[in-house]
């Protein structure tokens, strides 16, 4: 930029350290009204927002004009004194002095009016300038930079997973298939198994990225690509799991509350929902929830079957915290959870969220035994050679060991207190949705 040098650049989101001095930021419109000799820009540079307010007198006239015409989603540079305004939501404004505008644009496609989630999930490339796209996205941010503090706090090791797999983890339902040179190969469900594998070589890991399943459900849980954060312990059963996210879903919670405030105003959350967010968690068995489905009149919910999404939305407003549930039977729970001995229930859990979010966490203690493992891959007709090496875990040194799965958009989805999953990805893969 050719305006003077000597002006140092500010972020919005740190004018505070700037207060009374003169600062360049560097942006783009988001909204302007005029009024006579001033126009009030709200500038947006990706760290936040802020009114810039130009008066006529304090600009070259040929800025002032410039400025008077440009439309939503002009980029510019601004130069001016960043001064307190107690009605500003952050605090402050900055009364320009002068600048430079980078490019002028007209018909910005998304404007302050109301759209229909289709056209703006059409414009997705554009709509994640908007202030909503912005706060919720800025929090997925902080989950997840939450997620990985805790997890090093705790001594975990980082061990990634392939998405590439042979073999199903979650069932062959929802598996997209993929050409693998002249083989075949599975998008990834859950990188469980091979963190099993590295809880074995690494005692406490997790693992943490993009998993995949071709769930035909359009609802507004549902994405077929979503992110998972999967821990696995070795020595560990499925009460230490109950523990484990118990803190670390206060953790995430607390760190979003105190780096996050803004963009949780922003959204109009209740913080007070989140605030109560502490330990300890409702925990009840299958066999409890059932009993309470039972009891209520909307529940459609058969004994024996899993959860549906109604029933866990009736769970969960009984609470005002996670619920954790835990001992389904094993008959609609995955092949690799271990069996609680001498009954038809399996030790696992699910956590399901507050406010209906539904469920958060998927988890349990896994089956340690090489012949009951054997005995359920059969039972599940899986094909037996593509799981000799995660048999070899039963073969060596084989140890009691849990682990969970943490989907990360219905975290982020909870916590912003936004309804649907596909606002808290940056791009949204649903069954009818590939693009942008
Ligand atoms: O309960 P799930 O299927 O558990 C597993 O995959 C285990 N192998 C995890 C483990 O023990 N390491 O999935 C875990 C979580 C769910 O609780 C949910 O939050 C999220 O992943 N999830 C989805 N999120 C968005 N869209 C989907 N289609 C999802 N399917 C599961
Ligand atoms: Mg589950």
């Amino acid at each position: 930029m050719s305006a003077p040098a000597a002006v140092p650049v500010a972020t919005i989101e740190r004018l505070a350290e700037h207060a009374g001095k003169t600062v360049r930021l560097r942006g783009w419109l988001h909204h302007k009204s005029s009024k006579g000799k001033l126009h009030f820009l709200q500038l947006r540079d990706g760290t936040g927002f802020v009114q810039c307010v130009v008066f006529q007198k304090n600009v070259a006239p040929e800025f002032f004009d410039a400025v008077g015409k440009l439309g939503q989603e002009s980029s510019l540079v601004v130069d001016g004194e960043v001064t307190a305004d107690e009605r500003a939501p952050g605090g402050f404004e900055v009364q320009v002095k002068g600048g430079e505008i980078v490019q002028a644009v007209e018909g910005f496609p998304i404007t302050p009016k109301e759209h229909g989630p289709d056209f703006l999930l059409d414009q997705r490339h554009l709509w994640l300038r908007s202030k909503r796209q912005w706060a919720l996205l800025r929090i997925r941010d902080a989950v997840i930079t939450a997620l990985r503090g805790f997890f090093d706090e705790r001594g975990f090791v980082c061990m990634d997973s392939p998405m590439f797999t042979p073999s199903a983890c979650e069932g062959t339902s929802t598996l997209f298939e993929v050409g693998y040179f002249d083989r075949k190969a599975y998008l990834t469900q859950s990188g469980q198994l091979y963190a099993e594998a590295a809880a074995m070589a690494f005692g406490k890991v997790y693992c943490f990225g993009p998993t995949f399943r071709a769930e035909k459900s359009k609802t507004r849980r549902h994405l077929t690509e979503f992110w998972m954060l999967e821990p696995e312990v070795a020595f560990a059963t499925l009460e230490d799991m109950l523990e484990l996210a118990e803190d670390m879903l206060v953790h995430v919670v607390q760190e979003v509350l105190a780096r996050r405030r803004t963009e949780l105003l922003a959204l109009e959350r209740d913080l007070a929902k989140l605030e109560v967010i502490q330990k300890p968690f409702p925990r009840i068995t299958y066999d409890e929830a059932a009993a309470i489905l039972k009891q209520h009149p909307q529940s459609t919910f058969r004994p024996g079957e899993d959860l549906g999404a109604p029933d866990e939305t009736i769970l969960s407003l009984k609470y005002d915290r996670p619920v954790m549930v835990t001992h389904y039977p094993a008959a609609v729970k995955a092949f690799y959870m271990k069996r609680e001995p001498g009954t038809d229930k399996v030790k696992c859990v699910d956590v399901i969220g507050p406010e209906g979010v539904g469920e958060l966490i998927g988890g349990s203690q896994r089956e340690d035994d090489l012949e009951l493992l054997l005995e359920r891959i059969r039972e599940e007709k899986l094909p037996e050679a593509a799981y000799q090496w995660y048999l070899d875990l039963r073969r060596y040194g084989s140890v009691p060991h849990s682990g969970y799965g943490l989907g990360l958009e219905r975290t982020v989805a909870w916590i912003a207190g936004v309804e649907h999953v596909r606002e808290a990805i940056p791009f949204p893969r649903t069954m009818y949705r590939m693009e942008p």
